[in-house]
């Protein structure tokens, strides 16, 4: 199956909807646009010196976890030895599942892993690089938004499925449409399937905020890219210095969010639209939630899920549990 695409140009219907999205966006009051729209071949690269940041603690949370827990993680997993799809969401360069991969390849487990990203960069990088890391590994990369591709990967086989959803993926969501992802995810699956989910945990707010607030600026950089891909794809004339990165964590709420913000009154052109911005005006860029392990179990038993086991990491700053369909 080849389902990844040209990493630089989208497809033309990609292309259309990422205008129509960007438009509608910049349209609302308040304005806003969609954070999937972040990872273009920079945002990725971008994201990948984030997760290098010192300030970024998720990244070595999870990455502990990873590295010191496959045999727990993979417990659950026994049933499956024989045959396995390894379906991973937002996958990313699969930093983290890498040891998850190498421990299954390692035990023997009869597996295909199907990494599933909006990015085709990156599915185009993970094809390239995974099989030379892990030799023997059955890959087969999908490229496109969690649920279009996750029903294709579901449909190539019968067998059992592990879903990973890792790092800040499930965080990038507001609560209550966390659960409906839960709920949705659980849809496509079927009973005796498992799923394994990163949650990042609610902690000292400092340490949430400086990690979205990193001293190198890359963040920011993240963030600013994207009204750069705006201008190389849709012909827009952002000028990226008349507008800086804000964040601010909550935390009654759990919820971290990025802003772009404008520096000064300016009217952008995109296309044959043109939108106006104020001084101090703010886009909403992305949301990076925090959660508490009671609202973590709300969401398996509140979408069909049991939890099967909590790992966390030695300073209890991040969690991934495992679910299983009932
Ligand atoms: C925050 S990164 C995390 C990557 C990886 N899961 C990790 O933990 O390191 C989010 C990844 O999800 C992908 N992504 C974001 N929204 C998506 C969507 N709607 N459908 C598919 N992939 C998406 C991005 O392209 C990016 O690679």
């Amino acid at each position: 199956m080849n389902e990844t695409s040209d990493p630089i140009s989208l497809s033309a219907k990609a292309l259309r909807e990422f205008r129509d999205d960007v438009l509608a966006g910049l349209k609302k009051e308040p304005k806003e646009l969609q954070s999937k729209y972040l990872y273009d071949a920079e945002g990725d690269e971008l994201f990948r010196q984030i997760m290098r940041a010192p300030e970024y603690y998720l990244t070595d949370c999870e990455m502990e976890i990873f590295k010191e827990q496959c045999a727990d993680m993979a417990a659950p997993l026994n049933d499956f030895r024989d045959g396995l799809d390894v379906i991973e969401l937002g996958a990313g360069d699969a930093a983290k599942s890498y040891y998850l991969l190498q421990y299954l390849i390692s035990q023997g487990f009869n597996f295909t892993y199907y990494p599933i990203d909006i990015s085709a960069n990156i599915i185009n990088i993970l094809k390239d690089q995974l099989p030379e890391r892990l030799p023997g590994i059955k890959i087969q990369g999908i490229q496109g938004d969690y649920f279009q591709a996750l029903k294709k990967a579901v449909a190539t086989s019968s067998r059992p499925k592990l879903v990973m959803f890792l790092g800040g993926n499930i965080g990038n969501m507001p609560p209550e449409e966390a659960l409906e992802f839960c709920i949705e995810l659980r849809r496509n699956l079927s009973p005796g399937d498992r799923v394994l989910m990163g949650f990042d945990l609610k902690k000292d707010p400092w340490l949430i905020f400086n990690a979205y607030n990193d001293h190198g600026g890359i963040t920011e950089k993240f963030n600013l890219n994207l009204l750069s891909r705006i201008n190389r794809e849709l012909g827009a004339n952002f000028d990226t210095s008349l507008f800086h990165h804000y964040e601010n964590y909550d935390p009654e709420t759990g919820a971290c969010k990025s802003y772009l913000i404008s520096k000064a009154n300016q009217v952008v052109t995109i296309g044959a639209q043109q939108i106006s911005f104020r001084e101090h005006e703010h886009i909403f860029t992305e949301t990076s939630q925090k959660y508490t392990s009671e609202q973590i179990g709300a969401f398996a038993s509140g979408s069909g899920f049991e939890s099967l086991l909590k790992l966390t990491d030695s300073k209890d700053w991040f969690t991934d549990v495992i679910w299983r369909a009932v």
